[in-house]
């Protein structure tokens, strides 16, 4: 976003910018709704929000992505369904401040990302806290970080419908460069991890499989309610309260189903814990591959949320050299994360494509991240126009 394209669309100066990051995760899906561990790091694609206060109660939202006219919509209450697209979740921001009482005036917000839609680096969960940055900044409202996750999370949640956790607003709004973001969702505290596999020799390769991936869809919303069902079952607030120790006693009385649901979400926190304790005792990052490899079987066995183009990417990985690799995100769609030999990158995400190509699949993408910073106000002199 530059100051002329916000002026070209939105027909006057803008006052500031924030940028906010995608991210991957490295391990630990599906635990951070159930109060577990998660380990994402901020990836070097966001979003930025450049905004400008108004006098009157109009919220009009621009994208360089969706060029056209702005969505428009009054502050007073807009209703959850009534905004289409990336919007909405600008709106879902504001219309959050405003339900806490916050001081929320008319405002012309323009959106310019670089995160790979629908690859599961949580390009949404980088406009939302871009968005929720950019007001806090704009208004001066000087919000805690954890009540910027909360803000941005809560947009999600309540107005575009959404039931995620919290780790990607996270991990937008509280990553360092070279570290992982080791969180535990339950009481919110975190580390910083460092974590330089290129002393190594190693990447982190995203192959995003470019098959379709839609949380909305119900199938993430149903995890959830499984996962409720079974504290329900088992007596307990949390599936965080049961340890790996516990898990014979606790299937037993469950059926089948909800069962590898419960197996999942507490061997992956147990996964969580053991890479951080290689990654902090020095290990070559390489040892976390092969619970790379245990998390994206137990996401497929027992969470079923992986799919065809999911495993096969993972598996032509491995074949092809990898030390692990795993589906990311929600699942469903999105993309394998792989820990690759830098060197040995062409060859793998040829592999991958040849993969895809022979089981009809569409071509995956494949991109190099980088642990990068978290989120941020964009200095005037870095604003180009
Ligand atoms: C999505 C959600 C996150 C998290 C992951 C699965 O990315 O937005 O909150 O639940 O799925 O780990």
């Amino acid at each position: 976003m530059t100051p002329r394209a916000f002026a070209e669309v939105l027909g006057r100066p803008p006052t500031l910018a924030w940028r906010a990051p995608g991210r991957v995760n490295l391990i630990g899906e599906h635990t951070d709704y159930n109060g577990g561990f998660v380990l994402p790091a901020a990836i070097p694609y966001g979003v930025t929000a450049t905004v400008a206060a108004r006098a009157d109660d109009l919220v009009r939202v621009a994208s360089a992505q969706f060029p056209g006219p702005p969505a428009v919509v009054r502050l007073a209450d807009p209703e959850p369904g009534t905004v289409p697209g990336g919007a909405a979740y600008a709106v879902g921001v504001v219309r959050e401040m405003r339900r806490r009482g916050l001081p929320v005036a008319g405002v012309d917000i323009h959106l310019d990302g670089d995160v790979p839609q629908g690859a599961g680096l949580s390009s949404s969960a980088a406009l939302a806290c871009a968005v929720t940055g950019a007001l806090d900044a704009l208004w001066g409202l000087g919000l805690p970080v954890p009540a910027l996750v909360d803000v941005a999370r809560r947009a999600e949640n309540d107005f575009v419908g959404v039931p995620c956790g919290a780790m990607d607003q996270s991990a937008a709004l509280l990553s360092r460069a070279g570290h992982l973001l080791f969180l535990d969702t339950r009481d919110m505290t975190f580390r910083h991890i460092p974590f330089a596999p290129e002393r190594f020799g190693l990447e982190l390769l995203v192959i995003d499989t470019r098959a379709p991936h839609r949380l909305v869809d119900g199938a993430y919303a149903r995890r959830r309610r499984e996962c409720a069902e079974a504290c329900r079952a088992l007596g307990i607030a949390s599936l965080r309260d049961l340890a790996t120790d516990d898990l014979p006693a606790a299937l037993a009385g469950l059926d089948d189903r909800i069962a590898a649901r419960v197996r999942h979400v507490v061997t992956e926190n147990a996964r969580v814990l053991a890479t951080v304790a290689l990654l902090t005792e020095g290990a070559d990052p390489r040892r976390v591959g092969p619970l790379l490899d245990a998390a994206h079987r137990s996401l497929r066995d027992d969470y079923e949320v992986s799919g065809t183009e999911l495993d096969t990417a993972a598996a032509a990985a491995v074949a092809a050299g990898a030390y692990g690799a795993r589906m990311i995100g929600g699942g469903f769609g999105g993309s394998v994360l792989a820990l690759v030999d830098a060197a040995r990158r062409p060859q793998i995400a040829e592999a991958v494509r040849t993969a895809a190509a022979r089981t009809g699949l569409p071509e995956p993408r494949c991109l190099t991240v980088t642990a990068a910073p978290g989120a941020g106000p964009v200095p005037p002199e870095g604003r180009r126009g």
